[in-house]
């Protein structure tokens, strides 16, 4: 079995994009955009000038220094923000009052309030707000939702999500240590398991309990978490994330890295190639930045480690290719399409032409963002207090439009 991916939009008019920050991020979505078919890249802003330069030659466009030059420019319908995290409420807002789409980086903000201010911005622009990429656009997390919603499987009961990786020991930049700025695990890292948990459960976290550790002085933030999250309706989903360079979860995930490329697992790989680096926030720069490498398209579908949602008739997990479903009759795959493009990027990308274009509000908009920074707060303000935390600012998952769910509906005949 197999399902197609990608959204087809009413009107065909490629949307102009811009982007902000040319960093490893918006490299991505550079190629995402320019193999998408429905956005033509206008504009890129970043103060460093190696990728600006590689971005203007490759795709004859304007690269500004300035991200207020972006988003004065008017060929720019939307903005992609990926500029460092303490960034994105001013860079959204800015965005937003120069009247432009926003497709924004998670973490939506750095406080709630930041959170408030960007939703703020952009209801009085009247502009669409998505906050991702995360890996709960992923083909097979979207595919795991409408299996669920579908109810073929019967009632969801628990979530299990783990991810083991090398996240601290790649080069940073001294604020991606520095929690009060936005660094450590919980902006970076676990905003993608808080929103897949949020997607297959039904969205309403209704307290969190957690223990975070710092365990290297030396990298002075989170580097590993076990959090349980209680949904309203009794769900509950635990998330345990490390990112020690140590065990590698993709080990127990068919050798595919996260985006979705055949890896070699090689552990502490990470932590010795960073003894022998002598300026760690230039090699940031210069490993990742737009020009820098080229990574080419993976053949695999993107994941964030492992993720099973088990329902009263049966089991779900993510594969290389598409998702499994373990039931009494034993194990079924339900391969998806790879389709153009990257997976994951380019549902962010149909989301937006789908707001745009069709008027299909998209999931992840700015209280959906907000709902999910709310539980990564949560997660650290409980593992400072040993205690449980209570949530506020929840929303609810937005039905899955008709035409998806049909087709969906007809994939998820298998778990009737
Ligand atoms: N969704 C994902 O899977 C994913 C993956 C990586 C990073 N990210 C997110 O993307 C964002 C950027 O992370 P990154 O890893 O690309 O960091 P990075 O350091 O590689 O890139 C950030 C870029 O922003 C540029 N920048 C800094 N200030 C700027 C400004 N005022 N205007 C324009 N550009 C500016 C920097 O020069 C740099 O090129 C973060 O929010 C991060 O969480 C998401």
């Amino acid at each position: 079995m197999s399902v197609a991916s990608g959204v087809a939009s009413a009107d065909p008019a490629p949307i102009g994009l811009g982007i902000a920050g040319l960093g490893m991020a918006g490299a991505v979505m550079v190629q995402a955009a320019a193999a998408h078919g429905g956005y033509v890249l206008r504009a890129a802003a970043d103060p460093h000038p190696a990728p600006r330069t590689a971005f203007a030659r490759d795709f004859n466009a304007r690269a500004y220094e300035d991200i207020g030059a972006l988003c004065a420019d008017p060929a720019v319908e939307v903005v992609y923000i990926a500029t460092p995290h303490q960034f994105h409420a001013p860079h959204a807002i800015l965005a937003a009052e120069h009247g432009k789409h926003v497709i924004l980086e998670k973490p939506m903000a750095l406080t709630l309030a930041d959170c408030d201010a960007i939703i703020a911005a952009v209801e009085r622009a009247k502009v669409h707000l998505i906050v991702g990429h995360t890996h709960a656009f992923d083909p097979a997390v979207r595919l795991m939702h409408a299996f669920i919603a579908a109810g073929g499987l019967g009632r969801l009961g628990m979530i299990h999500s783990f991810n083991y990786t090398n996240f601290l020991y790649r080069p940073r930049r001294p604020e991606e240590l520095d929690t009060a700025r936005g660094g450590g695990i919980l902006f970076n890292q676990v905003p993608h398991q808080v929103d897949i948990v949020r997607l297959l459960a039904g969205g309403l976290v209704r307290s969190v309990r957690a223990q975070t550790t710092g365990l290297d002085p030396a990298r002075p933030t989170e580097g590993s978490c076990a959090a349980l999250l209680q949904f309203d309706d009794g769900v509950a989903a635990s998330l345990v994330y490390s990112g020690y360079d140590y065990f590698d979860s993709d080990e127990w995930h068919f050798g595919i890295s996260e985006r979705g490329a055949r890896k070699t697992i090689d552990h502490g790989a990470a932590r010795r190639a960073l003894m022998r680096t002598a300026d760690e926030a230039r090699a940031r720069t210069e490993t990742f930045a737009y020009g820098s490498s080229s990574p080419g398209l993976p053949p695999h579908q993107p994941h964030f480690g492992i993720t099973i949602a088990t329902c009263e008739r049966g089991e779900l997990r993510a594969s290389a290719d598409g998702l499994i479903q373990y039931d009494i009759r034993g194990a079924t795959t339900c391969e998806i399409d790879r389709g153009t493009g990257i997976p994951g990027r380019r549902e962010v990308l149909d989301d937006m032409r789908a707001a745009l274009r069709s008027g299909v509000p998209p999931i992840h908009d700015g209280p959906w963002g907000k709902a999910t920074l709310e539980v990564a707060l949560a997660i650290q303000q409980s593992a400072r207090e040993g205690r449980d935390v209570d949530l506020k600012h929840q929303v609810a998952v937005k039905p899955i439009p008709e035409d998806k769910r049909q087709k969906y509906m007809v994939e998820a005949r298998i778990a009737q």
